[in-house]
């Protein structure tokens, strides 16, 4: 593969040497020669890929440490010798034999018309092109992709020779041939394009809808500034197709279908020339095609990941199949076409299939509601494009399928329903603005159940009540009113509590999840009589969240993730930061911006639940104390709380403040930043729990190393580093190093210098000091049960 120079060619001298970009006529380029672009970015040649002996005409990136191959002539019919060579006759016809002459391979095209100066050459695109001196293009490697999309190739079909241009994976690594996934962009006359992974004749993975600047996918990051990818989506009556092009002259992109079916993104930039992965399609369940069914949505948000839409509900499933986990949504309301049926929205959504739906490029969205109310086979309308000032109107009819909610850059669908489902509906808007929370307090003959329903809000209604709640708390908490629910209500809402519905389990008990019939959706904390969460505690929540409001206090729960794996996995560094300034923020409402003062008593990961766009709510304010004005301090002769998150003052004289609030939060940021527990923390090297060892590395100067591996390097140095020694402030042993809460959010948010921390403490594991001061802690069997994982799935 190495460039031999023109020399050892003494006969085909004068003809090579002058550009060592293309193949002329009668020119050989054989096993061990390559040419190579003018930008020397790509070069073709023979290779063999992995330790496979066969021998391959191809295309790859010139620069990068490891061969990066784009494109391969002869896929199926590989040569076994070294003695393979390329030449291309005076019709322009490229042919690629083995050493016996055998024809292994050939574009098969010719010129017409006379052959001036018939050439082959290699383009800085990587595109090999054969053409007719600069006029006429007879042949080109662009119309032939193998598992790799260059920016540039046309991905479609042209009408007029019927030929299909798609990604084709390799069967393995080291066989080019085709393998079984495809990747199609369908956009037939009269069908919305879209785009779909295919394993042989059956759909992977959707991948879009268009959006008007691209397929829609999990693709929301740009990975660098200088990377601009425009994309260009023609149909007319000759050819459809779309192709993508990098407008930086400093960074490229390309994707490849792999022998598993994977799209994977990646991109580079000049001068650095290896490879960067971006992302890869499939990622998670919900890629899978249509896998919560009809009118099923997907979300990794919640385990299951499939439910219904509103206003539908899931069939009985298949008992003798119990292992297909493919829902199966109905409507709950027949829908009769009448005057009062309307629609609702769904945000952040994955626009379902467009197999059956029917574009109009120029109508407005009240047009298009019009236009889908008025045929009553109508189910459901969309504006797909997302371009500023875009209009279109997609409307489907039959089935929605394959719908799944992303977590940020997704659209809004408009599902036909049921005059009754959304008269329910408008009466929970008005619900909405009065109360925040309802609760019951029905003590039924078998059972006492005490439930506390908390309401989920939609990512934009939440922005505006925030606003209005950061000028007008007052007001909101003075009509707070507590409408009681019957059990029947809730038990129907969750389902009668099914276990599919759990949220997860606090130290007081499960957390169910449920949809009232009015269609909103709760969070229902169910006590038992066995529960250790006395009436006065679930009273004093009950009063506490209905009169606090702040957003980022609970009232609104997308689902609780606690301090454990799932967060490793699940957060990156910046929604980290976010969760810590959110929690601080909340911590700062209760002690301060309220009218009451409140200490929490509990802040623990197991109480912090995140919505949907990783906000953190801070919940369970079952132990939580209020405080007139001027008090600060409290004595109790009950010490509850969560080993690993309580203070050494309230844990050895049951006297709590505002400090020891601050304590647990010290707590939860080494927690959320290390991605381990404190309680439970083991390290080879010594027996410090995560206070103890966050405390040796701060003082070793090496405070970076506490950082969760899973976020490798992505992260702030600054950030984390500044939130470390916040932490570590937090947790200080005497009550009045600690700095109080402003401070806190103050430090979080600011660039100055910090204090330096001193020893914190419970610096040993808690065991030793139990044992030691023979503390009237919570059992521990409780408290474990606080950490129980939710799968999140
Ligand atoms: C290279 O091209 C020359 C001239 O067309 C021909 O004689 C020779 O056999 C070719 N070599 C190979 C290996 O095809
Ligand atoms: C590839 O490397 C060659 C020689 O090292 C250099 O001249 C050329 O600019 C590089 N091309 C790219 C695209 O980085
Ligand atoms: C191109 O060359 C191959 C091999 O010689 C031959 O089979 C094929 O018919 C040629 N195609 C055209 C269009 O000339
Ligand atoms: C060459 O192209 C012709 C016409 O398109 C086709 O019939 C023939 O099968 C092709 N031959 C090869 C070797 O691909
Ligand atoms: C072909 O290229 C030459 C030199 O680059 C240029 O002078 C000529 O105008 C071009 N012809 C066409 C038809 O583009
Ligand atoms: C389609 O092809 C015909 C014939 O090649 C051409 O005249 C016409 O302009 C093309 N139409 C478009 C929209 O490209
Ligand atoms: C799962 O259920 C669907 C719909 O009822 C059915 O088409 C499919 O064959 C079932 N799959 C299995 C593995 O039972
Ligand atoms: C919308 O499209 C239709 C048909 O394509 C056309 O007749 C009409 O003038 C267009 N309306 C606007 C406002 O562009
Ligand atoms: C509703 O739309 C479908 C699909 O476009 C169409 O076939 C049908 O005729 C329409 N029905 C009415 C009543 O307009």
């Amino acid at each position: 593969m190495k460039f031999l120079p023109c020399i050892t060619f003494f006969f085909l001298m004068l003809i090579t040497c002058k550009s060592s970009d293309t193949i002329s006529v009668h020119q050989n380029i054989s096993d061990g020669d390559t040419i190579v672009s003018r930008k020397e970015n790509f070069e073709l040649g023979f290779f063999s890929p992995g330790n496979s002996k066969s021998r391959y005409l191809g295309i790859w990136f010139k620069n990068t440490s490891s061969q990066t191959v784009v494109w391969v002539a002869n896929r199926e019919t590989p040569v076994t010798d070294n003695l393979g060579a390329v030449k291309l006759d005076n019709q322009g016809n490229l042919t690629l034999v083995d050493g016996s002459g055998k024809v292994i391979w050939s574009s098969n095209c010719s010129a017409s018309g006379a052959n001036i100066n018939l050439v082959a050459q290699l383009l800085d695109t990587g595109n090999l092109v054969i053409k007719n001196g600069n006029e006429t293009l007879i042949w080109q490697s662009f119309d032939y992709p193998g598992d790799t999309y260059l920016p540039g190739i046309k991905l479609g079909k042209n009408f007029i020779t019927g030929r299909e241009t798609y990604p084709t994976s390799w069967r393995s690594t080291e066989d080019p041939s085709p393998g079984e996934y495809t990747l199609k962009f369908l956009m037939a006359k009269g069908k919305y394009p879209q785009a779909f992974i295919m394993r042989r004749s059956v759909i992977e993975t959707r991948i879009g809808p268009y959006n008007g600047i691209t397929y829609s996918s999990q693709a929301h990051h740009a990975p660098d500034a200088n990377l601009e990818v425009v994309s260009d989506l023609i149909v007319n009556q000759n050819e459809s197709y779309v192709t993508y092009i990098s407008t930086s002259n400093i960074a490229s992109f390309r994707w490849k279908l792999t022998p598993d079916g994977k799209v994977e993104f990646s991109y580079l930039k000049f001068p650095n020339p290896e490879w960067t992965p971006i992302f890869t399609t499939p990622v998670d369940y919900c890629d899978k095609y249509g896998v919560c069914g009809p009118y099923g949505s997907c979300t990794t948000f919640t385990s299951p990941n499939c439910g219904c839409f509103k206003g539908f509900e899931l069939k009985n499933l298949d008992e003798t199949s119990p292992d297909n986990d493919t829902s199966v949504c109905r409507r709950k309301i027949a829908l009769d076409c009448g005057p009062r049926e309307g629609f609702l929205k769904f945000s952040s959504i994955k626009l379902p299939d467009t197999e059956n739906a029917v574009f109009s490029g120029n109508m407005s969205l009240q047009d298009c509601e019009v236009a889908c109310k008025n045929n009553c086979s109508c189910t459901a309308y969309a504006n797909p494009i997302i371009t500023p000032g875009g209009v279109g109107c997609l409307l489907w009819f039959g089935d929605l399928i394959d719908v799944r909610v992303f977590p940020q850059n997704g659209q809004d669908l408009y599902v036909r329903l049921a005059a009754s489902e959304l008269s329910g509906l408008h009466s929970r808007f008005r619900r909405k603005k009065r109360a925040v929370m309802a609760v019951t307090l029905s003590t039924a003959a078998v059972l006492t159940l005490l439930g506390l329903i908390l309401a989920f809000y939609t990512k934009r209604k939440w922005k505006k009540r925030s606003d209005a709640e950061r000028e007008g708390n007052t007001n909101h908490m003075r009509s707070a009113e507590v409408p009681l629910f019957s059990l029947s209500k809730i038990s129907r809402a969750t389902n009668d509590f099914s276990i599919d519905n759990k949220l997860g389990e606090g130290g007081f008990g499960p957390v169910y999840k449920g949809v009232l019939e009015e269609g909103q959706e709760i969070a229902v904390k169910r006590l038992s009589k066995s529960s250790r969460q006395g009436l006065d505690e679930f009273k004093n929540e009950v009063i506490c969240i209905a009169k606090l409001q702040h957003r980022n206090l609970v009232k609104l729960i997308g689902y609780c993730i606690q301090g454990d794996e799932k967060m490793k996995s699940l957060l990156d560094w910046p929604q980290r930061f976010q969760i810590i300034q959110g929690i601080a923020r909340g911590v700062l409402y209760l002690h301060q911006d309220s009218r009451l003062k409140v200490v929490h008593r509990d802040l623990k990961a197991g109480n912090i639940l995140l919505d949907h766009q990783m906000f953190p709510k801070i919940a369970d304010f079952g132990l939580a104390r209020m405080f007139k004005e001027n008090e600060s301090e409290a004595n109790t002769k009950r010490v509850v709380g969560t080993l690993g998150y309580i203070s050494p003052e309230y844990a050895v004289n049951g006297l709590f403040s505002l400090k020891s609030d601050i304590f647990s939060f010290g707590v939860l940021v080494l927690e959320i930043v290390s991605g381990k527990k404190n309680r439970g923390f083991v390290h080879e090297d010594h027996e410090d729990n995560l206070l103890g060892h966050a405390w040796r590395l701060f003082k070793k100067g090496k405070s970076l190393d506490l950082i969760d591996e899973c976020l490798h390097v992505s992260y702030s140095a600054c950030e984390v580093s500044r939130s470390i020694q916040v932490g570590l402030l937090c947790v200080q042993q005497r009550v009045e190093d600690r700095p109080n809460t402003p401070t806190v959010v103050g430090m979080l948010g600011g660039e100055g210098s910090l204090p330096s921390p001193k020893k914190p403490a419970f610096y040993i594991q808690e065991s030793e000091i139990n044992s030691a001061s023979n503390l009237s802690l919570l059992p521990s069997s409780v408290n474990e049960l606080t950490f129980s994982q939710i799968d999140g799935r």
